[in-house]
């Protein structure tokens, strides 16, 4: 062990509830810590920009970084421990090996066949699985707080949980429902992005969701979907109804279902999940 997992030991209990973040936190982080807090175990919050889940394009440099603040707002949600580890710490033989181990990782069928964020960003699940897994083994928890706002996250993470039962023996992964803005805007770290012009049309999302739940079918409810993200001026990236499980196409025999969006706006990425019919 080096001395900052030897220290990360010493202060932690026996599976202690935990909640993985990038930091930038706001109310749906909140949401998840308080909901750690709530089930009695000691609570572990990390604050982890991970590089190896951005894509040379994507926003690594420029991802909000507000660490006072959250330290501030862990701990007023019920974090007993905050773990913001170095870059080391998390991949010992450096972030570039860390890559092509993550190229290598055996990622659950949710990860790859859906064609949703595993389409549109392909390095994604081979980082998040990566890190998630490393922080895993370092914190050892035993229930593990993630949200719905990134439903094929939540779901991937479950799948590699139950495929590597070994290695993730004693871990629950426990979902949370989205946080909104009052008008419904799912928060997002990004959101601080959203000018005074773009704010209106990133509603888009949830007004399409919304529109999902009254439409008669699923095919229905793709094309109202469509409409109304058209309408709000966004480029869709996917606006699907799927199977709530596999996320992959829905068959018709009574299973959950979800509707899923990504769309962009002016180059910002936003996602939203509802359970569909509503
Ligand atoms: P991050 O985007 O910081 O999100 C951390 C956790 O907060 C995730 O489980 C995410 O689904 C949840 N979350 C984000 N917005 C939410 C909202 N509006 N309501 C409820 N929960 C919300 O997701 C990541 O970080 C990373 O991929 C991570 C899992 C930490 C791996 O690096």
């Amino acid at each position: 062990m080096t001395a900052e997992e030897t220290e990360l030991a010493g202060a932690l209990g026996e599976r202690p509830a935990f909640v993985p973040t990038m930091g930038a936190l706001h109310e749906g982080h909140v949401s998840l810590i308080r909901h750690a807090a709530g089930l009695g175990h000691q609570v572990v919050v990390s604050i982890f920009v991970n590089p190896t889940q951005f894509a040379p394009n994507e926003d690594l440099a420029t991802y909000p970084r507000t660490r006072e603040d959250d330290i501030e707002r862990a701990r007023e949600a019920g974090a007993d421990v905050i773990f913001i580890p170095d870059e080391q710490v998390v991949y010992p033989g450096g972030s570039r090996a860390a890559e092509r181990g993550a190229a290598a990782i055996q990622l659950p069928e949710v990860a790859t066949r859906p064609g949703l964020e595993d389409a549109c960003r392909r390095h994604f699940f081979g980082g998040v699985c990566l890190v998630v897994g490393r922080l895993f083994d370092l914190v050892r928890p035993g229930p593990a707080i993630f949200g719905e706002k990134d439903y094929q996250q939540f779901m991937v993470i479950r799948s590699m949980v139950q495929e590597q039962a070994e290695r993730f023996e004693g871990i629950e992964v426990i979902g949370c429902p989205t946080i909104r803005e009052p008008d419904g805007l799912a928060m997002s770290s990004r959101n601080v992005r959203l000018t005074s012009d773009t704010r209106e049309r990133a509603l888009g999302p949830y007004r399409a969701l919304q529109a999902a739940g009254q439409a008669e079918t699923p095919r229905e409810a793709e094309a109202s979907m469509a409409e109304v993200l058209d309408a709000h001026d966004l480029e869709i990236q996917y606006a699907v109804i799927r199977d709530a499980e596999t996320l992959e196409a829905v068959s018709d025999d009574g299973r959950p279902m979800r509707a899923l969006i990504a769309a962009t706006l002016d180059g910002l990425r936003l996602i939203d999940n509802a359970p569909y019919p509503g």
